[in-house]
């Protein structure tokens, strides 16, 4: 059960958002753009670093949000394969705000029995970086809550090519027919393997793109786009991108019911 008062004392703003929702038409995957750490720095005439420092408190309160409101999984784009070309002082913080931040809020996954996963190329981080992961991904194997995914040296393109190459060995090796290669065989060599696709893409920050986030994976989520930078983003825009979900209409291709038109050939009166 979803516990609103834990969620968001009444007579809050948030609260006033979590009594509009509709429990039974949550989205199971939030998938979120974290953006805007370096112009939130800017804005303060701060270095870019200070953003991400910043930028935790708004990981740490969407991860516990989210497994609050029983969602089946949330992925945070956390570093790209293209931001190795960013300033190595840059990378080196955020390999260790990262490794902080794992450190310090295991206990928390834990308690809340999150699952914690990494998407991604992980065995070109660093060593240190890598042992800290690994220690996560061990400890809540077991966990059944949501599941926290974090992208991480992640690109869709990268993680497409990797699973086609996978493909391609078991085909060599005659485990695979070519015929046998089909949407649900692809889908299960990307590191999202088992989970839903996100119904729900939120980019924080205002820029209208992809940016190589989850491409196989995001073919029919519903897209929200917030001015908000990433280090202001709390639960109450959450709930707004929530609530903005639930009003959208998503229609795979097809028609929606209700209004039927006469078949070419029915008689139309
Ligand atoms: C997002 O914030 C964090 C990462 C990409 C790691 P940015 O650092 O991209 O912030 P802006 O886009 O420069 O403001
Ligand atoms: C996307 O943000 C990557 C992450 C959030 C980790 P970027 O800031 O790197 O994307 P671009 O460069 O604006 O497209
Ligand atoms: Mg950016």
């Amino acid at each position: 059960m979803i516990d609103r008062d834990v969620l968001a004392l009444p007579g809050t703003p948030e609260r006033d958002l979590l009594d509009e929702m509709d429990f039974a038409r949550m989205p199971r995957h939030i998938a979120i753009i974290m953006d805007g750490n370096g112009r939130w720095a800017k804005q303060r005439g701060s270095p870019r670093v200070e953003g991400h420092r910043a930028g935790i408190a708004s990981v740490r309160e969407m991860v516990e949000t989210c497994a609050r409101l029983k969602l089946d999984a949330l992925t945070l784009y956390a570093f790209s394969v293209e931001n190795w070309k960013r300033p190595r002082f840059e990378i080196v913080t955020l390999m260790s705000l990262l490794k902080e931040y794992l450190n310090r809020e295991l206990a928390n996954l834990l308690k809340n029995d999150i699952r914690f996963r990494v998407v991604g190329r992980m065995n070109e981080l660093d060593a240190s970086v890598q042992k800290e992961l690994s220690k996560g991904l061990a400890a809540t194997s077991s966990c059944r809550g949501m599941t926290f995914n974090i992208a991480l040296n992640y690109g869709g393109r990268t993680e497409i090519v990797d699973a086609c190459r996978s493909l391609a060995h078991d085909v060599e090796a005659g485990r695979l027919a070519p015929e046998q290669i089909d949407e649900e065989t692809l889908g299960s060599r990307l590191g999202t393997a088992g989970l839903p696709d996100p119904d729900l893409l939120i980019r924080t920050s205002g820029e209208m793109r992809v940016s190589n986030f989850l491409l196989w994976q995001i073919a029919y989520s519903e897209i929200w786009v917030t001015s908000t930078l990433w280090p202001d983003f709390r639960k109450l825009h959450l709930f707004e991108g929530i609530l903005e979900f639930q009003k959208r209409e998503r229609r795979y291709g097809g028609v929606i019911d209700g209004s039927r038109e006469p078949e070419s050939g029915e008689a139309a009166g």
